[in-house]
């Protein structure tokens, strides 16, 4: 007897759900394992930016790291944060607080940011929009902000009427929507009875678009002066954008926002830091509250201790400024890869709309189209020649798609390039 039937009307459903996703193509499964170390796939899928995690003097610090004797040789963490001895995680928030805050006083009403770790940047969030948002405040989010933020913000106290999107990075959508709330909650945020969330993030992996901070931040200024806020999730950012000497530290240090209305950062540890966990900054009474009421905070193992210390071996390379060369070389394919898929795609006669590139990388802007796409992630591990083989696949894609020809065979590519066709 087949599971579905054995488990009865709750297998008919479950099964139903899955057939459905399976009928439109989006069924999800697990990556087929591969032997470790003999990958031979160009890596355009993962979110190791920086191809830390197989970086030999990462590992090399790390080890020496670990085997240190003031460490005191523990490995698991052994419970909650609020039980155990916190000595390894308080010593990586207040480097993480050094870090990625700016030096010198703060402008905005002098609030001073503190760190606090989570066991993932999903329970970061989560902990956050759950929390801290109350009952009448109001949060506007990007349309398409993580998955977390809305588990969050849907768990939280606000009401169904209070929670509203506006369109992706659109400054203009956000006037629409803030002007499209009920005079009631208009006069609650004017009088400062209640609070003004609006949700981003710095950096969209979906598109590669980069959040109009700024814009977004004057507009807060202007419209509401004491009680609205920005929360930006920097967990694309983190590790790759920054201000000259504090590389690394996200997209809100590199625009000289720190001292804004951003009330609370989210930095992840599992992308280009090749960690696991993330840190959450934000202000002292924020930070005590979510010690005492974030759920995802106070029911779980805190982050093991190797973890804890890789993390801290990959900020040593970025303090050090190892990291440098290797965003300073991510972000050159980053150009490398537009300016090659634009010229080919020009050779090729290939319309535009075909294949859509963030905007913000376009002399010209461009909307994406709202169907399913393909995502490509670059790495500091990439060469130009997985660049150019990238590119060749796209447009040989591109060319079918437009019914153009047929893709040409390419018997002289090497396998590399073939096989980063197929994962197109
Ligand atoms: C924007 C954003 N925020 C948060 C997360 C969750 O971070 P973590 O992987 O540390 O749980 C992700 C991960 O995909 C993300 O892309």
């Amino acid at each position: 007897m087949g599971e579905t039937h054995q488990l009865g009307s709750l297998g008919s459903k479950l099964h139903a759900a899955l057939a459905s996703r399976e009928a439109r193509s989006i069924r999800r499964r697990l990556p087929e394992p591969t032997v470790l170390g003999k990958q031979s796939l160009i890596d355009f899928t993962s979110n190791d930016y920086l191809s830390l995690s197989t970086n030999p003097l990462l590992r090399a610090r790390f080890l020496q790291k670990i085997t240190e004797p003031e460490r005191g040789q523990v490995l698991g963490s052994t419970g909650s944060r609020l039980l155990v001895n916190p000595v390894a995680h308080d010593r990586l928030e207040r480097r993480m607080e050094a870090v990625f805050t700016r030096p010198g006083p703060r402008k905005h009403d002098d609030m001073p940011q503190v760190g606090l770790l989570f066991n993932s940047g999903f329970d970061a969030n989560v902990a956050f929009y759950t929390c801290i948002p109350q009952s009448g405040d109001v949060v506007i989010l990007d349309e398409y902000i993580h998955a977390s933020v809305w588990d969050g913000v849907r768990a939280s106290r606000v009401e169904q009427d209070c929670i509203k999107t506006f369109e992706h990075n659109s400054i203009e959508s956000l006037c629409f929507v803030i002007d499209s709330l009920s005079n009631t909650v208009v006069e609650r945020l004017q009088t400062g009875t209640s609070s003004l969330f609006i949700a981003v993030e710095s950096l969209y992996s979906m598109d590669g678009t980069l959040s109009p901070l700024r814009e977004i931040n004057s507009l807060l200024s202007k419209l509401f002066p004491k009680n609205s806020y920005l929360i930006v999730d920097e967990a694309h950012a983190t590790g790759i954008y920054g201000p000259p000497g504090r590389p690394g530290c996200g997209r809100v240090s590199q625009l000289g926002l720190d001292d804004c209305r951003v009330l609370a950062r989210l930095h992840t540890f599992g992308k280009a830091l090749a960690g696991s966990g993330a840190i959450l900054l934000t202000t002292p009474l924020l930070t005590s509250y979510l010690i005492n009421y974030a759920r995802p905070l106070i029911y779980t193992t805190a982050l093991a201790h190797p973890n804890v210390i890789l993390v801290e071996a990959a900020f040593d390379l970025m303090v050090d400024g190892e990291t440098d060369k290797l965003s300073t070389h991510l972000l050159a394919l980053s150009s490398y890869l537009i300016s090659l898929l634009q010229t080919r795609l020009n050779e090729a006669g290939i319309p535009p709309e075909i294949i859509s590139l963030p905007p913000h990388f376009l002399p010209i802007s461009t909307t994406l189209p709202s169907f399913d796409r393909v995502r490509v992630c670059l790495h500091s591990g990439n060469t130009r020649e997985d660049v150019e083989a990238l590119v060749s696949g796209a447009v040989e894609w591109a060319r079918t798609w437009a019914g153009e020809s047929k893709p040409k065979d390419s018997g002289r590519e090497t396998t590399r390039s073939q096989q980063s066709r197929t994962r197109l």
